[in-house]
């Protein structure tokens, strides 16, 4: 769905009013069927002879996707991930509001990067609840990890994007993602040796 989305709007950004299941299909490698079928799950979407109104889908999907507001996000760990993250400027139009940055470092603590003021940990409660940060973004060393989870929780957030190439343990209560450029670098060696180069399916940045 996030690839649908992602292709709505480049649709929209071109000035295109309504689109169709063909179209689209087309775009990202998928029959008529398959989209018709995909859409279907999550509502009833598009007019016989119309199709789908561009903007109205893109509406509706970030409404699915929660995005259709902005996410408040905290990263802790100012390092060679957090600031990557930081200088993807684009987060914000997707939703996503850098609200704050966190380091243990104190020769990184009080510095701007990329326009983010670097805070030390003693003030992630505090900032991030009076932020609303409800999605925590951690980028530290994997034998820090667990304990800044911890602490992101403890601070209020409700789901944990996790960079540490480590398995937190949290309540169920807590959403967590991890992202592991190993995990899609073997996925994408599978797929070349299972023979299926046309088309690999690995997010654009
Ligand atoms: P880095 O060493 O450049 O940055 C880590 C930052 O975390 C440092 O600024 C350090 O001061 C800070 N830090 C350490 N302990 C802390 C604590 N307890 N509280 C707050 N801040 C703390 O590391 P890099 O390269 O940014 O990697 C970050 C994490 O991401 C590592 O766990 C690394 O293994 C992982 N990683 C994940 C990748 C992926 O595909 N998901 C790719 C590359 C790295």
């Amino acid at each position: 769905m996030s690839l649908y989305l992602r292709e709505l709007e480049s649709e929209a950004g071109e000035g295109r009013e309504t689109t169709n299941s063909r179209q689209l299909g087309e775009a990202l490698g998928l029959t008529d069927a398959q989209v018709r079928k995909d859409l279907a799950c999550f509502g009833q979407f598009g007019q016989p002879g119309v199709g789908y109104r561009v903007k109205e889908l893109v509406s509706e999907l970030r409404k699915i996707f929660g995005t259709d507001g902005l996410w408040g996000a905290v990263i802790v760990g100012a390092g060679n991930i957090g600031r990557a993250v930081m200088s993807y400027h684009r987060l914000r139009r997707r939703g996503f509001d850098i609200a704050a940055v966190f380091d243990s470092d104190p020769a990184l603590i009080g510095t701007e990067i990329d326009g983010h003021h670097v805070r030390p940990m003693h003030e992630l409660t505090e900032i991030s609840r009076a932020r609303q940060a409800r999605i925590g973004m951690l980028a530290v060393p994997a034998d820090s990890a667990q304990n800044v989870a911890d602490a992101l929780i403890a601070a209020g957030v409700q789901g944990i994007l996790n960079f540490a190439p480590v398995r937190l343990r949290v309540d169920d209560s807590v959403a967590i993602v991890n992202v592991d450029l190993s995990i899609s670098l073997e996925q994408l060696a599978f797929k070349i040796s299972l023979g299926h180069t046309a088309q690999v399916e690995l997010p654009e940045t």
